[in-house]
């Protein structure tokens, strides 16, 4: 039976809960197949709080018994929770619930996961564990005792009594159910040790599969660096004895940080050079930090309801940001993030799925764990950043924690104390938390020969729901750079408030200042990235050009290196000239340039995915057509092989790292330009140079680099045999031979590909890294999937439904592929739509899928 559409939850319906839960104590009797949870929770009436009915959430689980006061009592049970007669003043409420852990595949609750038991709560997962106050609003200290015959048994907080069979852990600080967690298995430990500055000795652990206790190195180091960074930076220290991170294979997102007990897709834990790439190690080392420091930034200040997402989720990116910019560079590190910001972000932003930082209203909220509520949450914390300045954000961080501390609190008053520490109204600022959408600023300049005027306009596009959009204050950043190279005005933030401003610079006065003539200057915009936002002012080839020579923001390098390969990307995907002579000289000047990074080289050596092309298109009004993109990258890949090959060739040869791996980020650098060089060198080699270095592979980097560069030109499928033969057994290794292939498969075999690849002995819709190392990939061959067969769509709706009766968080996630339909020609819009609506067709379909696809059908 399938009910009516399922219910909206506003942001203005906010009430808090009537009780106070002062202690919940949980016991667990494990099994795979009947686990019995006994849960006792004391509560008292919330001062002041109105009467309402006591209802506890819960979902999938077998009432065994309950108990108010000691006393027998039967609540009245419902799909979503219970309810039940209270009594006035304090009391106590017990149960005992049976779950089904092995049977438990959408991997939310209490799971299994290789025979391991493992738990994800955030953000609605308690409820089916136990019947409680589902909601993050409701904090308590946890008393937890485990009952099973499996070695390791952890919980939250500090170790208390434990004995064979069975151990206790007490978790002092008062945490809402999506902190909760809780690991047992046959795992081994790789430990170490950790003293904050005030003197308290923390154990520190990693536990793993027996076999994987090598590969923790790496995750350990990072953890104590974010320890570290987190006290030198912020002044925030760990808390509890013991720090616990549990690798697991079945994970539907990257990791958890619940308290103390930090939960982690193994991809995200496990590195060895054999095993793991630079990128790997790179996202470890983030994301290991991320984890860690919500200790602070959502644990010990949480979130008030599910809206507040942003408040920690966008704070901690812009951490975890900060951290990798410290460790590694900067530059680099600011250009990964705003290229994410505009292939992703900026994507979700402009289609059907876009919704504001801080959302209003939402049926699933697994389903607002999004690029937008992270990323460019962390990125309108990074403006906050800008304009208070560094010291006043870390006074008002400080008192942020100071007075937030054990609370559960809102964006307001996040903003609260900031303008408490400036002075300063935050009222226009709190438009970035509410209104969705990319802004456009659009820059005119004005010469009159010693004065450059330069015009901002802001407009923000209608998006589902909100069609008037009000202007945002942006913290702009620009320069002014003289003819020469030399540069005029260093950067400086400009902040935009209303929808039209005007700046006047004396040119002429900056040129003088400098001994310079008196000349039209150039205007680098945006520097840094210093706003997420569209700057609408086409730069000539010229200026380009310029810039990619010259400008002091190594972003904004980058970035004119960027538009002068979109430009003529663009016009060879419609059919128009291309002149590629300035961007391959631009290519070749920074690459020759011996000051620059490696890292850097390798990122302007990219050429812009092709859905940045698709979408550049699209907003000139031209429906993109994904062959002919593929296409046009294809034909410049070989244009750059030929004009730049010998240089590429020394390039690559320099680029070298002779000795042991190390994945610092210089040595990474040096691969990635490696890597980068190969790829254009295979094509006019037909892959000679890279087979000789798959053979001689010293590491997981270079043996991937030089599979994916064979593939790419057609070869390979002698070196995907030897690398399965070799790494069959190896699951997150398995993981990349699964991808590869997809996504470097020619556009008319993805579909095709994908498929056999689902039919492959070690395809398995229950491990979502397995799934989305076919699925996602295949969303990510854009020519591939969007093939004129159909061939791609019918397999990955299929696939959707598929792994939405197992998985509908995955599938819900997975089915965004789907979200920039609207921006094709009305052929392929009604072959996408077809789709759509078949999935929204399907009875049974989950909350998850069923809410994506209504707003992608919008
Ligand atoms: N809080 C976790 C993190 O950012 C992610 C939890 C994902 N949960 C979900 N329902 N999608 O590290
Ligand atoms: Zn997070």
């Amino acid at each position: 039976m399938k009910d009516a559409a399922p219910a909206q939850i506003h942001l203005r319906d906010y009430t808090p809960w009537p009780w106070e839960v002062t202690r919940t104590e949980l016991t667990f009797r494990l099994d795979p197949d009947a686990t019995r949870v006994t849960s006792r929770l004391s509560l008292r009436p919330r001062p002041g709080a109105a009467p309402a009915p006591f209802f506890l959430h819960g979902e999938e689980l077998a009432l065994l018994s309950a108990r108010i006061d000691g006393i027998p009592v039967s609540p009245s049970v419902t799909p979503e929770g219970l309810t039940c007669a209270v009594p006035d003043g304090p009391f106590t409420f017990e149960a005992e619930v049976e779950i089904a852990p092995a049977a438990n595949t959408a991997l939310e609750g209490l799971y299994m996961s290789n025979g391991v038991y493992a738990t994800q709560c955030e953000a609605e997962g308690f409820r089916r564990i136990t019947y409680y106050p589902d909601r993050p609003d409701v904090l308590a200290p946890f008393d937890v005792r485990i009952e099973s015959d499996a070695p390791v048994l952890l919980s939250n907080g500090n170790p208390g009594a434990s004995g064979p069979g069975w151990a206790e852990w007490h978790d002092p600080w008062p945490k809402p159910a999506y902190l909760f967690a809780l690991v047992a298995g046959d795992l081994r430990a790789v430990r170490d040790r950790f003293t904050t500055r005030s003197g308290r000795a923390v154990d520190l652990a990693i536990w793993v599969r027996p076999g994987d206790e090598d590969r923790c190195a790496w995750a350990l180091e990072s953890l104590k660096a974010s320890m570290r960074w987190d006290e030198e930076r912020y002044g925030r220290e760990y808390d509890l004895d013991i720090f616990n991170i549990v690798a697991v294979d079945d994970f539907n997102a990257g990791a958890m940080e619940n308290k103390g007990l930090n939960i982690f897709n193994s991809a995200l834990v496990l590195a060895s050079p054999d095993t793991a790439t630079d990128s790997d190690y790179e996202r470890i080392e983030s994301v290991i930090a991320h984890e860690y420091f919500h200790n602070w930034t959502g644990n010990r200040v949480t979130c008030r309801d599910w809206f507040q997402l942003c408040l920690k989720e966008g704070l901690t990116v812009f951490r975890d940001q900060e951290f990798t910019k410290d460790l590694r560079s900067a530059p680099v590190k600011r250009i990964e993030d705003a290229s994410l910001m505009r292939a992703r972000q900026f994507r979700e932003d402009g289609g059907p799925l876009a919704h504001p930082v801080r959302p209003e209203s939402f049926v699933e909220i697994n389903n607002f764990y999004t690029i937008t509520v992270y990323e460019k949450g962390a990125e309108v914390v990074g403006m906050l950043k800008r304009l208070v300045g560094d010291d006043a954000w870390r006074r008002g961080c400080d008192l942020h924690f100071d007075r937030h501390d054990g609370q559960a609190v809102t964006i307001e008053d996040w903003l609260s104390v900031f303008e408490e520490v400036t002075a300063r109204d935050l009222a226009q600022f709190k438009r970035w938390y509410s209104q969705a959408g990319t802004p456009r600023v659009s820059v005119s300049e004005e010469w009159d020969g010693t004065h450059l005027t330069l015009t901002f306009r802001q407009s923000t596009p209608p998006t589902p729901g909100q069609p008037e959009k009000a202007p945002l204050v942006i913290p702009f950043a620009i320069g002014l750079l003289h003819p020469s190279g030399a540069e005029l005005l260093p950067t400086t933030v400009i902040e935009l408030t209303a929808t039209t401003e005007t700046r006047r610079f004396d040119a002429a006065a900056l040129a003088a200042a400098k001994g310079l003539d008196t000349a039209r200057p150039v205007a680098s915009l945006n520097r840094d990235f210093s706003a997420p936002v569209i700057v609408d002012r086409p730069r000539t080839t010229e200026e380009n050009a310029f810039l990619l020579a010259h400008d002091t923001d190594p972003f904004l390098r980058w970035d004119a290196g960027r538009d002068l390969a979109r430009a003529v990307l663009c016009d060879r995907a419609t059919g128009a000239a291309a002149d590629d002579g300035a961007y391959l000289d631009g290519l070749a000047a920074v690459l020759e340039d011996p000051a620059l990074d490696p890292a850097f080289k390798a990122q302007v050596l990219a050429l812009p995915s092709e859905d940045d092309i698709a979408q550049t298109l699209a907003d000139r009004g031209l429906p993109p057509e994904p062959l002919e993109i593929r296409a046009a990258g294809e034909t410049q890949r070989d244009r750059i092989a030929a004009r730049l090959g010998d240089l590429l060739a020394r390039t690559h040869d320099a680029s070298a790292t002779p000795g042991p791996y190390r994945p610092d980020a210089a040595s990474a650098g040096r691969r990635a330009l490696a890597g980068a060089s190969l790829a254009l060198l295979s094509r006019r080699d037909g892959g000679a140079l890279a087979r000789a270095e798959f053979a001689a592979a010293p590491d997981m980097t270079r043996s991937l680099a030089a599979l994916s560069a064979l593939l790419s030109v057609g070869a390979g499928a002698a070196e995907l045999a030897a690398f399965e033969a070799r790494w069959r057994h190896d699951r997150l290794v398995m993981d990349k031979w699964f991808a590869l292939q997809v996504v470097r498969a020619a556009p008319a075999e993805a579909a095709a590909t994908a498929r056999r690849l689902i039919g492959h002995p070690l395809f398995t819709w229950t491990t979502p890294n397995r799934v989305r190392s076919v699925m996602g990939s295949l969303a990510g061959n854009a020519a591939g999937f969007h093939h004129p067969s159909g061939a791609a769509y019918d397999l990955y709706t299929e696939g959707l439904l598929t792994l939405d009766a197992r998985n509908p968080q995955t599938a819900a996630r997975l089915s965004t592929a789907f979200e920039t339909w609207r921006r094709y020609a009305p052929d392929r819009q009604a072959a996408i739509r077809h789709r759509l609506d078949r999935i929204a067709a399907t009875p049974g379909l989950s909350r998850d899928l069923g809410e994506m696809v209504g707003r992608m059908l919008g």
